[in-house]
C-alpha cells in the first residue's frame, strides 16, 4: 500500500511529537522586524518569498492550530474564551489582514471577523473586487479579552510566535492591518506613533499597508465618516497594487 507525501509527513509529525519533539527548526528563519522611529524612511522593497510546497504548509498550519487550541500562556484568556480563533483563508492568498482580536462573535464561531464588523470588511473586500474567500484573516490574539478590552501588551507577545509562524507559513505578498493595534504590533511602532496608514512598510520581507479598523469606521459619521472611508480606500488601493491585482476604476 502506498501513502502519500502528505500522510507521510503528517505520520513524521505525529511520531516526532509522540517522541517529545515540540518544535522543529525552521529552514528560513524569520528577520528580526525592523523597529519604526520614523515610518517613512523604512525601506520598501520587498524580500522575495521563498515558500516550502502547499501541502507541507498545509500540514504545519493545521498542527499550529491544534498548538494555539490547547494553549494556556495568558490565563486570563485561557479561563474565559470559548474557543481560540485561528484565522481562514486559502494558504496561498497574496493577500493578509490583521485585525485584532476575537470579539464575541469570532469567540462563539470559532472564525475571525465573524460578526458586524466583519460584515463591513466584506464590503470594503467586495469594493476591491475581493471575497472573504480570497484572502487571508487573522488577528494578533487569538483568544477574544473578555469584554473586549484592549489586548494587553503581554498577551500580545505571548501570541507573537504563533503570528509569526502563522505568516511565515502564508507568505502572502501583502499584509494589511487593521486598526491601531495590529499596526503597532505588527511593526513594533511605539504607542505615541503618528497614525501609521498612508504609506507602506516592511515586516519580515513583506509589504504592511495600515488602515482604519472596522469598527473605528461604522464608530464614525458624517464628515469625517466619508473622510475615513475614502482614505480606506486609498489605503486598499495600495493593497491591491502591492498584492499586482488589479484596481477596480483605473
Ligand atoms: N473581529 C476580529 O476578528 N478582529 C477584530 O479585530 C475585530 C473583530
Amino acid at each position: 500500500m502506498t501513502t502519500s507525501p502528505q500522510l507521510q509527513l503528517r505520520q513524521r509529525l505525529e511520531s516526532l511529537r509522540a517522541a517529545g519533539v515540540e518544535f522543529l527548526p525552521r529552514t528560513l528563519p524569520l528577520p528580526t522586524p525592523v523597529a519604526i522611529a520614523a515610518p517613512r524612511s523604512l525601506p520598501t522593497k520587498a524580500v522575495e518569498p521563498v515558500a516550502a510546497p502547499i501541502d507541507t504548509r498545509r500540514v504545519a498550519l493545521d498542527l499550529l492550530a491544534k498548538e494555539i487550541a490547547s494553549c494556556n500562556l495568558c490565563p486570563e484568556l485561557f479561563a474565559t474564551r470559548t474557543q481560540t480563533v485561528f484565522g481562514t483563508g486559502p494558504l496561498d492568498a497574496d493577500i493578509c489582514f490583521i485585525g485584532e482580536a476575537p470579539a464575541a462573535d469570532e469567540d462563539r464561531h470559532g472564525t475571525p471577523f465573524a460578526g458586524v464588523v466583519g460584515q463591513l470588511l466584506d464590503k470594503i473586500l467586495a469594493k476591491c473586487g475581493l471575497r472573504r474567500e480570497d484572502v487571508y484573516l487573522l488577528n494578533i490574539l487569538k483568544c477574544r479579552p473578555p469584554g473586549n478590552r484592549l489586548p494587553e501588551p503581554i498577551e500580545c507577545m505571548n501570541c507573537e510566535p504563533f503570528l509569526l509562524r502563522q505568516l511565515d507559513l502564508i507568505r502572502p505578498k501583502v499584509i494589511c492591518c487593521l486598526g491601531a493595534v495590529a499596526a503597532r504590533y505588527l511593526l513594533k511602532a511605539s504607542v505615541n506613533e503618528t497614525p501609521l496608514r498612508g504609506a507602506s512598510y516592511m515586516a519580515y520581507g513583506v509589504p504592511v499597508v495600515c488602515t482604519y479598523h472596522p469598527l473605528y469606521l461604522l464608530e464614525l459619521t458624517g464628515e469625517a465618516e466619508a473622510r475615513a472611508k475614502w482614505e480606506c480606500w486609498d489605503d486598499m488601493k495600495m493593497v491591491l497594487r502591492k498584492a499586482r491585482r488589479p484596481v477596480p476604476g483605473e
